[in-house]
């Protein structure tokens, strides 16, 4: 099997990475992790690269005086990978759209929030604070505004009677693992792709036909 070839750029933990390297190991996934770079030497996903065999590669932003030159680098060692499909998973840089446009409708972001809803950082915190009873996440193709773009795949996630950010963040990172090994796989095998600014799925690609309601009702 010809198999997609992804670079992961992450800037810690890399949890979602863990995922994606797990849904890899099976010999029918469609797509395998060449490169993980993170803008961070201290990054444990680094650590979860190297033990899985991948080539982890920290390109520190703080190594350059400028955002151009350091996304040079970073595109450099992806072209030398050969990557066809960027994954940002947990990437806390800014892209400049130079760079977003060199990747055009080749890269994709997970964020934790139902996109277009909460954008930016904290997440959780503004859902709770405002009282909206559905929080989730989203994996989207990466336009060059800030969490923006077509979006392949959503979960949305009640918010319980008491949650914290912290209780909500556990339950969101279930799903963000679950999501972007099968957002992936989608995009691997061709089932999805962006059309007029919008992602476009195969008849086959199966939709959910039940709602949800919070409170139940
Ligand atoms: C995830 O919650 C993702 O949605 C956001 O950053 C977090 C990364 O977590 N973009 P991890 O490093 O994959 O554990």
């Amino acid at each position: 099997m010809r198999k997609l070839r992804l670079g992961v750029m992450i800037s810690g933990n890399g949890s979602n990475l863990q995922a994606l390297i797990d849904a890899a190991a099976a010999a029918d996934y469609p797509a395998r992790i060449v490169v993980v770079i993170s803008n961070r030497p201290d990054a444990y996903g680094l650590e979860r690269a190297r033990k899985a065999g991948i080539d982890a590669i920290c390109i520190d932003h703080k190594d350059f005086d400028a955002r151009e030159p350091f996304e040079d680098r970073i595109h450099e060692v992806l072209s030398e990978h050969k990557v066809q499909l960027v994954c940002l998973a947990g990437f806390m840089r800014l892209l400049t759209p130079g760079f977003v446009n060199r990747w055009r409708d080749r890269m994709i972001n997970i964020h934790p929030s139902l996109l277009p809803s909460y954008k930016g950082l904290h997440t959780h915190d503004r859902a709770i604070e405002d009282g909206v009873r559905f929080a989730g996440c989203t994996i989207h193709y990466v336009r060059a505004e800030m969490d923006n773009g077509p979006i392949l795949m959503q979960a949305a996630i009640p918010i319980a009677n008491g949650e914290t950010p912290d209780s909500l963040a556990a339950k969101i990172h279930t799903y963000e693992h679950r999501m972007y090994p099968a957002a992936v796989k989608l995009i691997a095998e061709g089932k999805a792709r962006v059309s007029a600014g919008k992602v476009v799925f195969a008849d086959d690609v199966a939709m959910p036909d039940e709602g949800l309601v919070s409170p139940s009702a």
